[in-house]
């Protein structure tokens, strides 16, 4: 795992976009996992930015999101669909038939799943996974306890998640309590992992995803078992990491080639 620590958000978001357009220039028919939350706002207007300035061409790009809400049409305000169309996919160039949402009205949901881990299969697997933590360490949806071998499924949010996400939503309006989200196994087998958290809330999380024990009570720890992960955090999420000035050490004197 390579952590490497960022003076601020906009720094964070610029580090990750690098890594996305070098596996866009590379592979132009790559695949990309892609998350929703705040933290990778800043990202998407970096691609939107290179896209628009620097011809960076999505054309043959596929993309898979993490997760959504259940219960939530495509085209409600706060539905991940919804997200990712006004966040990103409206002003790139990823095909509309490329761009893979879970459905968050599905009816049957566990042939839903299969059918989206069989497509993730047939598009060759993801090249580039981009995560955001959660306050109670979850990866997309993958809740404490989830198992660290779990497919894409239907998950029950915890209370902590659900007020977190409350801040997205109308007073009036309830947040879901379930979601469909890829598995802790299904991110495991992305070829390359990015996590990207910002932010003096996200200290203590961070802290126990990366130097805490691998468990299933805080799922972005299995990241520490994953073959390679770029972890991209800002100053103030850095700030309860006991190794910091070590993973600055490795990052000033990364060897080239
Ligand atoms: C949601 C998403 C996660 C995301 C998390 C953190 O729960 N399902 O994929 O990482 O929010 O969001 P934020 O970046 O807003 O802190």
């Amino acid at each position: 795992m390579e952590v490497i620590i960022q003076a601020d958000y906009d720094a964070v978001s610029r580090v990750a976009a690098d890594l996305v357009e070098e596996l866009v220039r590379k592979k132009p028919d790559c695949v990309l996992g892609l998350a929703t939350g705040g933290t990778p706002v800043g990202l998407y207007q970096e691609l939107i930015r290179r896209h628009q300035e620097e011809k960076l061409s999505f054309s043959k790009v596929t993309s898979f999101n993490l997760d959504e809400y259940y219960g939530l049409t495509p085209d409600h305000p706060q539905s991940y669909h919804y997200f990712m169309n006004e966040e990103l996919f409206d002003h790139i160039n990823i095909p509309k038939k490329n761009r893979h949402v879970p459905d968050g009205m599905a009816k049957n949901v566990e042939k839903w799943c299969k059918s989206y881990e069989n497509k993730i299969k047939r598009a060759g697997g993801i090249d580039l996974q981009v995560l955001g933590i959660g306050g109670d360490g979850h990866i997309a949806f993958n809740e404490p306890g989830s198992s660290l071998v779990s497919r894409t499924r239907m998950k029950t949010l915890t209370e902590e998640t659900i007020r977190d996400n409350k801040r997205f939503f109308n007073k009036n309006e309830t947040v879901p309590i379930h979601a469909i989200t890829m598995g802790v196994g299904t991110i495991m087998d992305a070829k390359h992992c990015i996590m990207i958290a910002t932010g003096e809330k996200k200290a203590k999380i961070v802290a126990a995803a990366l130097e805490g024990p691998v468990t299933s009570q805080v799922t972005a720890s299995v990241l520490q078992m994953h073959p390679k992960t770029t972890v991209i955090i800002d100053e103030a999420a850095a700030k309860k990491l006991k190794n910091h000035k070590y993973y600055r050490w490795c990052y000033d004197r990364k060897p080239t080639g």
